[in-house]
């Protein structure tokens, strides 16, 4: 642990005591920082300080969640006033309309909504409803993506040595955690993104028994993949054709990328979208959006799709999340977003070019990776498994984290831009790689 971080690495050491591995995810413990992580006590704005004082611009921002950053005046404003009223009824309340109201309005596939209260759970509905809906019961995910620790996605989400992925037309199938029964993988139909003679072959094999399709419309869970152009708009035709259901999986992307996420940005209509981080601007929330032809089948009946919850629609979740929609509905939202993200990732590649490492940066505006890598794009799974050099990437931001700059070590997450960020954010970051580079040299 570097000298100034001993308060860090007294609460690390303590935490042991307490908590399995000091954390509550072991994305946040030892096993991606080294030798323990960076304790943080507070933020505001696009700044992060540490338990010994140190001060971080933050380009994780809660995975995602922190669209308008740390402590956002209004935000402020809005959860100490509804805390002041009570924080949660779990009864029907005006909040819920009001934030439901914007979603709809923000995402026009958004017919109807229900709020959950992570994006895992968002995704465990979607799946339930495509089932109830269909009556078909497989479904098929993509290697690589991540859609929360629900069992039946658990399917190759990690990411592991080449010589263990088998071949693309037949990838070895690779549970993500113990304590999953095998028969629930029994109706997973796995298949490699981003190529779409793969799709069309396993659509025409398995394409009339699926319940759904479910796929992330950027892959970011192993960087920052952008789709090929036509691909999902393909997805959503083959989808269409077999009577499977398209679940939108923009638990990430969602909010970030344009109003109504990448669904406006690529400009497709799935049948069941998944929302969750940037919803709730740092408060717990996730929701699934679709036709009421499929939403109503919750509505309460003998055959209906149970969906419970006492946190559902959490009456000051519900409240940020309103205004953090309006403070997104704002002019320049997205501009800024865009801007100040693509100045990053410019400047990033002008450092990784005069400093001769071999090094991409891919994604655009609000979110991307760093790849240290030989070729000139990673374009899936296999790829980032195959040509990243994730120790080297690791080792990179360790360095940054002692020059001021706060992000994860593993390069399966990506870089986030939020409405707080600033020119003055990006030149440190520019500088702070550029002598992380010299380290690496
Ligand atoms: C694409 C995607 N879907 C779903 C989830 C699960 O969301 P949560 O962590 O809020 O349960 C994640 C989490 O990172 C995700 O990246």
């Amino acid at each position: 642990m570097p000298a100034n971080r001993k308060n860090s690495q007294q609460w690390f050491e303590r935490s042991q005591q307490s908590l399995v591995e000091g954390v509550n995810s072991p994305s946040r413990g030892a096993a991606v920082y080294s030798p323990g992580p960076v304790f943080l006590e507070r933020g505001e704005g696009s700044h992060v300080w540490d338990a010994d004082g140190n001060e971080y611009v933050d380009f994780l921002m809660s995975f995602g969640a922190l669209i308008h950053g740390h402590a956002h005046p209004k935000l402020v404003e809005v959860v100490s006033q509804t805390m002041a009223q009570g924080s949660h009824f779990a009864a029907a309340t005006s909040a819920e309309v009001e934030a439901a109201e914007r979603l709809q309005r923000m995402v026009p596939s958004a017919k109807v909504v229900r709020f959950a209260n992570s994006g895992s759970e968002a995704t465990m509905l979607a799946l339930r409803l495509a089932r109830a809906h269909t009556g078909r019961t497989k479904f098929l995910k993509f290697e690589g993506h991540y859609h929360g620790w629900y069992d039946p996605y658990l399917l190759n989400a990690h990411s592991h040595a080449p010589e263990m992925l088998g071949p693309p037309e037949n990838p070895t199938r690779m549970p993500d955690s113990e304590g999953i029964p095998s028969a629930t993988f029994a109706d997973v139909v796995l298949a490699p993104w981003n190529d779409v003679a793969a799709l069309e072959r396993v659509m025409q094999q398995h394409g009339r028994e699926l319940a759904a399709v479910i796929t992330e419309p950027i892959m970011a869970n192993m960087g920052c993949i952008l789709p090929h152009d036509g691909y999902l708009q393909r997805l959503r035709t083959l989808t269409q054709d077999c009577g499977a259901l398209l679940i939108l999986d923009e638990v990430v992307t969602g909010f970030r990328y344009a109003p109504g996420g990448c669904q406006e940005y690529y400009g497709i209509t799935p049948d069941i979208s998944t929302f969750g981080k940037a919803l709730g601007a740092g408060f717990p929330v996730g929701a699934v959006a679709g036709p009421r032809s499929i939403l109503d089948r919750m509505r309460w009946s003998d055959h209906m799709v149970l969906h419970y919850g006492t946190f559902n629609g959490h009456r000051l979740t519900m409240k940020v999340v309103a205004a953090n929609l309006d403070l997104l509905s704002a002019d320049g939202a997205y501009k800024k977003l865009h801007g100040v993200g693509d100045a990053a990732i410019s400047g990033l590649r002008e450092v990784f070019r005069r400093r001769k490492i071999t090094a991409i940066v891919q994604g655009f505006g609000p979110m991307f990776q760093i790849y240290f890598t030989e070729r000139d794009a990673i374009h899936d799974y296999r790829d980032y498994c195959t040509y990243a050099d994730t120790h080297l990437y690791s080792r990179f931001v360790h360095r940054l984290l002692e020059l001021g700059i706060y992000m994860t070590p593993s390069n399966g997450l990506h870089w986030i831009i939020s409405t707080a960020h600033t020119e003055k954010d990006v030149a440190a970051l520019i500088e702070a790689a550029d002598q992380a580079c010299a380290a690496l040299e």
